[in-house]
C-alpha cells in the first residue's frame, strides 16, 4: 500500500493541452473515485499513473518516490480495463499467474497466490477454462484477479464494469467495496455511474474539462458543492437551478425570478440584495403546495418506489420526486414549494457557491 500525489500535473497531445494543472492528493488505502463527463482527462490521468502516458509537467509520487520517470512495470500497480484485456488462449489460473511467470516466480508460489485470489473471487471452479467459455461477470473477476495476484501498491480501475448488465453491476460493485475493505490497497477508480460514484468513494475528484472542480467525501460533494458544475453533476436526477435576484431587505431571504416567483432562503450573504442569482434545489427537495413556485406538469414517471416528475416554469424544466403517491397526469397545473434549509445558491456569472 502506498499514498499517491498528483500534483500541478499537465498534459498535451500534440500542442493541445487536455489537462491544465491537476492536483489530487491520495491517502494510503483510499478508495478515490473520478467522475466527470466524456472527454474531461480521466483516463489520461490514470494511464499518467500507471506509466502508459508520459506527464508533460507536474510530478506523480507513489509513496515517497517520484515515478514520473519510472517505467510501469516497476511502479508496482495493477489495473483493470473496461475491457478486461485478458490473453485468450491462457486458461483463467494462467491469465492470473502471467504477471508473477514473467516476473520469474517460481510454479509453486504463483499456484499459492492465483489460489487465494481464486478463492477471493470465488473463482475456484473456473481456473481451467478459457476466456470465451466465461460470462462477462466471470471474465471481470478474473481481470481483478489478476491485478490481487501481483499484490500492487495501487489498483488503477478504468470503468471495469460499464459491459455488464444492471444486476451483475450492482453485485460487483460491492464485491469490490468488500475487496478494498479487505485488502485496504489504496485505489483509483473512474466511472461515468453516479451511484457507483457515491457509494464505493472515500472521497470522490469531480473533473471537467481537463481540470479538478472539486474533491471531496460523496455527501459533502452532494450537500455543498462548491459550484453548478459540481452541483449539477452529482446526484440523479440532476439538480434543478432556477436564475434570479437575490432580495434581502429585512425579514427573511429569498430569490425572485422573472416570473415573479419566490424562491425561500434561510440566510443569505451580506450586503448582496439585488445581486443575480441562481437557486438550486434537488429535485427530493420540492414538495406539493397550495403556493411557491408555479409548473405545468410535462411527463410523470413511477418507478415504483418513487415518482418522477417533470415539470415546465415558463420555459425552464424542473424534476420533482416523491416517495408517496399523488393523483398527478400532464397538464395538471401544481405548484411546488422547495425546502429552504436545503436550498443552494451560486452567483450566476462565475457559477461560485455563495456561503451566507
Ligand atoms: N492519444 C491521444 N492523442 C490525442 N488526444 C488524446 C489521446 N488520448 C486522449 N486524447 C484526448 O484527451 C482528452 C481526454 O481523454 P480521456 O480519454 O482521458 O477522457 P475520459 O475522461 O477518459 O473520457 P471517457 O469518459 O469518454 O472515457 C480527450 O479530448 C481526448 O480526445
Ligand atoms: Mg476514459
Amino acid at each position: 500500500m502506498a499514498s499517491v500525489q498528483i500534483s500541478d500535473v499537465r498534459k498535451s497531445f500534440g500542442g493541445f493541452e487536455v489537462l491544465h494543472g491537476v492536483t489530487v492528493p491520495i491517502e494510503d488505502g483510499a478508495f478515490v473515485v473520478l467522475v466527470g463527463p466524456s472527454g474531461c482527462g480521466k483516463s489520461t490521468l490514470l494511464r499518467m499513473l500507471a506509466g502508459l502516458e508520459r506527464i508533460t509537467s507536474g510530478t506523480i509520487s507513489i509513496g515517497e518516490r517520484v515515478v514520473n520517470d519510472v517505467q510501469p512495470k516497476e511502479r508496482d500497480i495493477a489495473m483493470v480495463f473496461q475491457n478486461y484485456a485478458l490473453y485468450p488462449h491462457m486458461t483463467v489460473a494462467q491469465n492470473m499467474g502471467f504477471s508473477l511467470k514473467l516476473r520469474g516466480a517460481d510454479q509453486n508460489a504463483i499456484d499459492s497466490k492465483v489460489n487465494r485470489a481464486a478463492d477471493i473471487l470465488d473463482l475456484r471452479q473456473l481456473l481451467d477454462r478459457f476466456p470465451r467459455q466465461l460470462s462477462g461477470g466471470q471474465r471481470q473477476r478474473v481481470a481483478m484477479g489478476r491485478a490481487i495476484v501481483r499484490d500492487p501498491q495501487v489498483f488503477l480501475f478504468d470503468e471495469p464494469l460499464s459491459n455488464l448488465d444492471a444486476k451483475l453491476r450492482v453485485a460487483m460493485r460491492t464485491e469490490i467495496k468488500e475487496l478494498h475493505q479487505r485488502l485496504k490497497t489504496t485505489t483509483v477508480y473512474v466511472t461515468h455511474d453516479q451511484i457507483e460514484a457515491m457509494t464505493m468513494a472515500d472521497k470522490i475528484v469531480v473533473m471537467h474539462d481537463g481540470i479538478v472542480e472539486q474533491i471531496g467525501a460523496p455527501l459533502e460533494l452532494y450537500d455543498r458543492p462548491d459550484n453548478k458544475f459540481v452541483a449539477g453533476f452529482i446526484g440523479s436526477p440532476a439538480m434543478n437551478f432556477l436564475d434570479g435576484t437575490l432580495k434581502v431587505n429585512g425579514g427573511a431571504p429569498y430569490v425572485e425570478t422573472a416570473n415573479g416567483a419566490k424562491l425561500p432562503l434561510v440566510d443569505a450573504p451580506a450586503a448582496s440584495n439585488g445581486r443575480p442569482v441562481s437557486y438550486g434545489i434537488r429535485p427530493e427537495h420540492l414538495a406539493f403546495a397550495d403556493s411557491g413556485i408555479e409548473a405545468e406538469v410535462a411527463v410523470v414517471e413511477p418507478t415504483g418506489s418513487e415518482t418522477q416528475i417533470v415539470a415546465r416554469v415558463g420555459n425552464q424544466e424542473m424534476i420533482a420526486v416523491f416517495r408517496e403517491r399523488h393523483p398527478i397526469a400532464p397538464g395538471d397545473r401544481i405548484h411546488l414549494q422547495p425546502r429552504p434549509d436545503v436550498a443552494h445558491l451560486f452567483d450566476r456569472d462565475n457559477g461560485q457557491r455563495l456561503r451566507a
